[in-house]
């Protein structure tokens, strides 16, 4: 038996001790003894407990690896997912004034990608157990939002015809505006008599849309989703906000950032136009993405909704051909990269004139790398707000204002 005490989070929201040493589910100041595995204890018996310590929301959190936090309180997730972003700034020697932290609440996940096996029996649906590749049932999830609850049941139904008995099939389940968007992956192939099985599913469950292996195999009703005044029908499993409080906080401080001023707005990384479409109500917007067909459904959006300022869109790869300062002539730009950051498109842009940038990342060290490009060139990084909307996991999310000097 060995006696450690947890010093700090890593980013993987494991507690952490001297050595290294990785304690999955403890607090820094604990006193925790265990079995030590090399670099892990195991068999853990907290002695001393954080003040920090809560019962955890979810019955089935011991298990369950779909969250890393829930046995820690919500003031101390806030303050470690600032502190993240803070010290990735400092490590780059920036400081930032920071808004509060917007967390979504519980059950409000309206994306979610379940996995699933076949099973003797039927099949297994659900997400992977804590640190393995076993799928386990999660009934009571409180992260799920309560519509997409159903998309468990529908998926094992997909899971006992389409998957099987060896391999895995991922559902990416997504809450739209007529209920369930489910795009599966990794399922057997499409064939006639196959088609027509998932058609009667489709129409059994009420999905709204179905996807397999990328292709549409039923489009029952529209699978839109409201993006300001537009309705968009994004392609199957497209990138989306995972909550609508998130999505509706970011929207927030982006529209704080840019300050309602601007007629002219650019936004990088566009999508399927979560940023573009509420923006253009008041400003023309030029929106850049490199997946040609999230470009379409924002077009189609904005095409069918009334009372939008001009929206055009330019499929590009902005890592390897980013926007030359000649041609970023606008009052604002929006950012919103994956997690590698923009590094090539921000060179840019720390050359142009465009007096107000509105960032929004999902990874702060690349975000840091991407501000210190900016701070030295010549803008002021004026504040940051985390948001939250991976609640109990590890995954930190943030926008940020820069006005040039
Ligand atoms: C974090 S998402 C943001 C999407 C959108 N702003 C939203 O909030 O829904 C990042 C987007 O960048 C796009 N993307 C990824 N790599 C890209 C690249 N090299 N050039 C342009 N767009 C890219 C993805 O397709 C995705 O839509």
């Amino acid at each position: 038996m060995t006696q450690i005490q947890i010093e700090r989070l890593g980013h993987q929201g494991d507690g952490i001790a001297a050595g290294p040493i990785f304690v999955p589910l403890t607090l820094p100041g604990e006193t925790v003894s265990g079995t030590l595995d090399g670099t892990k204890l195991t068999d853990v018996r907290i002695d001393t407990p954080s003040e920090d310590r809560v019962r955890p929301p979810c019955r089935h959190y011991k298990s369950c690896g779909g969250c890393q936090l829930q046995h820690a309180s919500d003031a101390f997730v806030a303050d470690w997912k600032v502190g993240i972003v803070r010290y990735a700034l400092a490590a780059q020697g920036l400081k930032a004034d920071f808004k509060p932290i917007a967390t979504s609440p519980e059950k409000s996940r309206r994306r979610a990608v379940l996995s699933a096996r076949r099973t003797k029996k039927g099949a297994l649906v659900g997400f992977h157990k804590r640190a393995s590749d076993i799928v386990i049932e999660v009934p009571d999830c409180t992260l799920l939002h309560a519509d997409l609850m159903p998309a468990i049941e529908a998926a094992k139904a997909l899971a006992e015809v389409g998957a099987s008995r060896k391999g895995e099939i991922s559902i990416t389940a997504t809450l739209c505006n007529n209920g369930l968007d489910l795009a599966v992956t990794g399922g057997k192939p499409l064939d006639g008599p196959f088609l027509s099985v998932l058609a009667q599913l489709v129409e059994h469950w009420g999905l709204a849309r179905l996807a397999w292996n990328g292709e549409i195999v039923a489009a029952r009703l529209p699978a839109t989703q409201t993006f300001g005044k537009a309705q968009v029908i994004p392609p199957p499993g497209a990138f989306l906000q995972a909550t609508h409080a998130g999505e509706q906080a970011l929207l927030t401080a982006v529209k704080d950032a840019i300050g309602g001023q601007g007629k002219l707005g650019l936004d990088l990384f566009a999508g399927c136009g979560t940023f573009t479409l509420p923006l253009a109500e008041h400003a023309q917007m030029h929106a850049v993405e490199s997946e040609a067909a999230m470009l379409e459904a924002l077009n189609g959006g904005w095409r069918h909704a009334q009372g939008l300022k001009g929206v055009t869109t330019e499929a590009r790869d902005l890592f390897r051909n980013p926007i030359i300062p000649e041609d970023l002539k606008y009052d604002f730009a929006v950012i919103d990269p994956p997690r590698a950051g923009a590094e090539a498109q921000v060179a840019e842009l720390a050359k142009s004139d465009i007096p107000v940038l509105a960032f929004v990342s999902c990874n702060p060290v690349t975000f840091a790398r991407d501000a210190a490009h900016l701070v030295k060139s010549g803008y002021k990084l004026d504040w940051v707000q985390v948001v939250d909307q991976f609640r109990w996991s590890s995954h930190v999310e943030l926008a940020a204002r820069f006005s040039a000097v």
